[in-house]
């Protein structure tokens, strides 16, 4: 038998007696329609040759396969699926070896199950992440996984989705050898001759039993998972799962895969898989910036960070992280002392936990210099200042920074709010100057935005996603504004939070509905986390060119006045008593509103339903993220749900922001803006963008793809 057609990704070529089953569907060989057929014939010619004592199938180029393609999900199914094609090979009757290189992920680990025998080279990832995506093993994997490794094992694979090495697959039972060399093919073929020669034993997956045996430790796995889960509020999945492996447990094999089906097109029909799926391909998406399609980045090994207060530290720990080589300028001893206190602080919070060894920071100290003198940074790749949040402060650093830094280096500033059009405009070296705005804790916060200043150029920009990469940091480009994306929306969402407030609402209503909504805390225990003093002094820095028709609630500056900035002060919306991390509710910060609200003239406090709150506060963080996406301070819709979902903790299985306004219906969202307006015209100002969409019956979604409005 030769080559199986060549338009199909499946390759078929029988040696030695061997049916060598390739995949070859770029880039991570996902099992679209097109593979399960070539599968599904393949499987069925090699079942039908009787020249072919065994299979092997393979994966070319850096995967086995990573998974089902998810592109299909919603899309009408099409023949065969995914599972009759798992039952397929599973019911052959030659031996079956799936030889495991790079990712064997979701629907690829489970082809691997159904093979009789795996085995995997050093690179191989093997994991069942369907979870992340808010499905379950939908090809047998749930009943198939736990015959293999036993409840315990397989749910923790399922509910975490994590990835798992050779070594530690070998050890759970889920393959049964770890190959010596790279080469999955010359590893598999060798596989398969060492089972012909042990007798060529068909050994099915869902004959298994041994890891099953012992009933009552499997239903005390299954009893611990499922209290885990119901703890964890939010996503719908995780049960499922642990429906599923009961089944695994109570029912016959196919019986339980019925179950399985069953309750896999459940998790397909939910909104959190289409929320969870548009994250991830916008995860994805947001690294296609148009610089990084043009240019090269430039080379980074050595890096500097100016500042080493609460961002600059993080900042020096996430690039001291990445194992690149620091340097921390500070204005004098003293601050630099507490700057490189607090790079300490972080590594020695990490030996205290016992997730890090003393020699493994002296290791990463050996990185880490600092310095008062700026010309510490002579040699630096890229710089990072993260100085006090004013302008003057920064233009002495920048040009202090154009004087010693060597050509083509790379100089970004973190500013929240200041315009880097002006500090790059300042020095002689515009082209090399760009914003990096990390998140606080900046060595844990995921989010980095790129901000691209009118003169910079393109290969600087690349280099800011090539550090975001190194990082492991999600990058998304912005453009020059007051807030870019993500705080420029925060200030809207929290006005119209405040405003909810001073109409009647308590700021731990407010709190409790974002949570419900899905986001880890609300927009004041936030504030209380960050401390109050941050938004008061970019109150005050404001105040000259406030907008004087704009109505401004009191409250924030009244609570500022006592002093109470939250957390560290003890109290600010919330009481801290003894330090506690989590606030109880402060009856003088009622009694402060309600002073404030007879002050406003607002003597019949309204009160708002639960949805009324979230209606408001997500319609304002829609309409302004629409205003970011038509002035192009964003680049598409999705730039801006990855920096909701990445900085500010809106809940990812939601997709973001402009996912959310899409499935709720724009019609729907521009109406209760509309509505709102009546109160406040200023502030609820529908975006242009929205109208339009609306009008062309569009969502935000069609913008994504490339059809520009
Ligand atoms: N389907 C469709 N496309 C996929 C895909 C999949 N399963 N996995 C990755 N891709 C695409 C990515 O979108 C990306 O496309 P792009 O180049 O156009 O942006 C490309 O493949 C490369 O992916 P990455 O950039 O993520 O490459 P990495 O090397 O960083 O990571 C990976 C590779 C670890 C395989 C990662 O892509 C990944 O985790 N993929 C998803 C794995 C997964 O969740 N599998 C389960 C699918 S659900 C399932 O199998 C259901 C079944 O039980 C029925
Ligand atoms: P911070 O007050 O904790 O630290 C600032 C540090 O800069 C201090 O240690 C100070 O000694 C040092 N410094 C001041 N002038 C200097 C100079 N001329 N040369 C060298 N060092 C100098 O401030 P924070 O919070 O770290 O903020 C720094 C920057 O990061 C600001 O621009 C801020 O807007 C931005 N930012 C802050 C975030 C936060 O949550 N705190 C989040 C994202 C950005």
């Amino acid at each position: 038998m030769s080559t199986e057609t060549t338009s199909s990704p499946v390759g078929l070529k029988v040696q030695d007696h061997i049916a060598v089953v390739t995949i070859d569907n770029p880039p991570v060989n996902a099992l679209g329609v097109a593979v399960r057929r070539g599968l599904e014939q393949a499987i069925a010619l090699a079942q039908a040759d009787e020249a072919v004592h065994a299979v092997l199938i393979v994966g070319k180029g850096r995967a086995f396969i990573a998974g089902a393609d998810i592109r299909e999900f919603g899309l009408p199914p099409q023949s065969p699926s995914l599972p009759e094609v798992c039952q397929q090979i599973e019911a052959c009757d030659k031996p079956v070896v799936a030889a495991i290189h790079g990712p064997a992920l979701g629907g690829g680990l489970e082809v691997a199950m159904s093979a009789h025998y795996r085995v995997a080279t050093a690179s191989a990832k093997l994991g069942l992440p369907e979870v992340q995506l808010g499905l379950l093993p939908g090809a047998g994997g749930t009943q198939r996984a736990p015959r293999l490794i036993g409840a315990q094992a397989a749910l923790d694979l399922m509910l975490s989705g994590r990835h798992v090495g050779a070594q530690e697959a070998l050890r759970m039972g889920l393959i049964d050898h770890v190959a010596t060399s790279d080469d999955a093919l010359a590893e598999g073929l060798a596989y398969v001759r060492h089972v012909l020669s042990e007798g060529g034993v068909v050994r099915r997956t869902r004959d298994q039993t041994s890891a099953m045996a012992n009933r009552e430790a499997q239903q005390g796995a299954i009893n611990t998972a499922r209290a885990e889960v119901q703890k964890k509020r939010g996503l719908f999945s995780p049960a499922k799962i642990v429906d599923c492996v009961q089944a695994a447990l109570d029912q016959a094999f196919d019986e339980g895969l019925h179950t399985e089906r069953t309750l896999f097109e459940q998790c397909l029909a939910s909104p959190q898989r289409a929320g969870l799926i548009h994250a991830f391909f916008a995860e994805r998406e947001v690294l296609k910036a148009p610089e990084t399609k043009s240019a090269k980045p430039r080379p980074i090994e050595e890096v500097g960070v100016v500042g080493g207060g609460t961002m600059g530290a993080g900042i020096a720990v996430a690039m001291l992280d990445a194992g690149l080589r620091v340097t921390m300028v500070e204005r004098d001893g003293k601050a630099l002392a507490l700057g490189i206190g607090r790079v300490e602080k972080v590594y020695n919070g990490l030996i205290a936990k016992g997730r890090m060894g003393a020699q493994d920071k002296a290791l990463v100290m050996e990185r880490f210099t600092g310095a008062t003198d700026y010309r510490a940074l002579a040699q630096a790749d890229l710089v990072v200042e993260a100085v006090f949040e004013d302008m003057g402060v920064k233009h002495a650093v920048f040009t202090e920074l154009d004087k010693v830094c060597k050509p083509g280096a790379v100089l970004a500033t973190n500013t929240s709010y200041l315009d880097i059009n002006e500090v790059a405009q300042a020095i002689f070296r515009p082209q090399d100057v760009i914003g990096l705005h990390f998140f606080s804790p900046a060595n844990i916060m995921k989010l980095l935005e790129i901000v691209v200043p009118a003169k910079v150029s393109a290969d600087v920009v690349a280099t800011g996603f090539e550090l975001a990469r190194l990082l492991k940091k999600v990058p998304v480009r912005a453009g020059v504004c007051d807030g870019f994306i993500g705080n420029r929306i925060l200030a809207v969402y929290r006005t119209a939070a405040d405003y909810m407030m001073e109409d009647g609402a308590s700021p731990y209503e407010i709190d409790r509905m974002a949570r419900e909504f899905g986001f880890p805390m609300g927009p004041y225990e936030v504030s209380d986390l960050a401390g109050g003093d941050i938004g008061w002094a970019t109150r005050k820095r404001r105040a000259a060119t406030r907008d004087l028709r704009a109505r401004y609630v009191h409250i924030s500056d009244k609570l500022c006045e006592h002093g109470w900035f939250g957390q560290k002060t003890g109290r600010g919306w919330y009481l801290y008593p003894d330090g506690a991390r989590t606030g109880q509710p402060d009856p003088e910060v009622e009694a402060i509103i309600s002073e404030e609200r007879i002050k406003a003239g607002i003597n019949a406090p309204k009160s708002f339903t639960r949805e009324e709150l979230q209606r408001r506060y997500l319609a304002a963080m829609v309409n302004e993220g629409a205003k970011v996406v038509e002035e192009g301070i964003a680049l598409r819709p999705l730039d801006v749900d990855v920096t909701l979902v990445h900085g500010y903790g809106f809940p990812r299985w939601r997709g973001g922001p402009m996912k959310w306004a899409d499935m709720v219906g724009l019609p729907q969202i521009l109406a209760d803006i509309q509505s709102f307006a009546k109160e406040d015209p200023l502030f609820w100002q529908p975006a242009a963008l929205l109208v339009k969409l609306v009008d062309e019956g569009r969502d935000f979604d069609s913008l994504n793809k490339g059809s520009q409005p």
